[in-house]
């Protein structure tokens, strides 16, 4: 039998296509490109300037993807007080600043509710709240947010962060930011 046109190749199989590398971006944000660490810290920096008050940014991605490494840029860039580092021993660690920066860690942590449960000793709507999280647990997160997704080469340096706005205008922050990122 004949291939009829509908099944003809080149055709697109219906809501089953494929998306293309272009629509996938569209959808769920821009890829930045980050060959060494300075360069996911100057991220972190540049991302620190479109921070406001009770911003929330969640970090996904494996152990040793960079995640700290971006905190460090976005407190650098806020100028806050105290090395930013893991927080192994404690969950939460608040640095002080014209804006503070409350770090999560939260891989330990069963869900962000808990953060409030953490007793800071400072308000999160005060506050840059970033949260290193373990991947596949930020679905259940409605807030909105910025969601920035790092993966490792396996040969290389080289990191990708992946950044996802979720409600509010990260859409449009993320826009500047991958603007600026080039
Ligand atoms: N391009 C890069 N971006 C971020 N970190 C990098 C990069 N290349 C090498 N590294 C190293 O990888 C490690 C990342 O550690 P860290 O930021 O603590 O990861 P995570 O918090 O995701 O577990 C650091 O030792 C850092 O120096
Ligand atoms: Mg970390």
């Amino acid at each position: 039998m004949m291939a009829g046109p509908l099944h003809g190749p080149g055709q697109p199989a219906g809501p089953r296509a494929p998306l293309t590398a272009e629509q996938r971006e569209a959808l769920s944000g821009p890829i930045v490109t980050l060959p060494t660490v300075a360069d996911t810290r100057a991220l972190g920096t540049r991302l620190a300037a479109l921070l406001r008050a009770g911003d929330l940014i969640v970090l996904t991605g494996p152990l040793g993807a960079g995640k700290t490494a971006l905190v460090q840029g976005i407190g650098a860039g806020l100028g806050v007080s105290g090395a930013v580092v893991s927080p192994t021993f404690v969950i939460a660690r608040v640095h002080r600043g014209p804006l503070p920066l409350v770090h999560v860690d939260a891989y330990r942590l069963g869900s962000l509710a808990e953060v409030d449960d953490l007793d800071l000793d400072v308000d999160t709507a005060d506050a840059v709240t970033v949260v290193e999280w373990g991947a596949g647990l930020v679905e259940q997160l409605a807030d909105a947010r910025l969601e920035v997704s790092i993966a490792r080469a396996a040969d290389s340096e080289e990191r990708t962060a992946r950044l996802m706005p979720h409600g509010g205008d990260w859409a449009a922050r993320v826009a500047a930011l991958a603007e600026q990122a080039g």
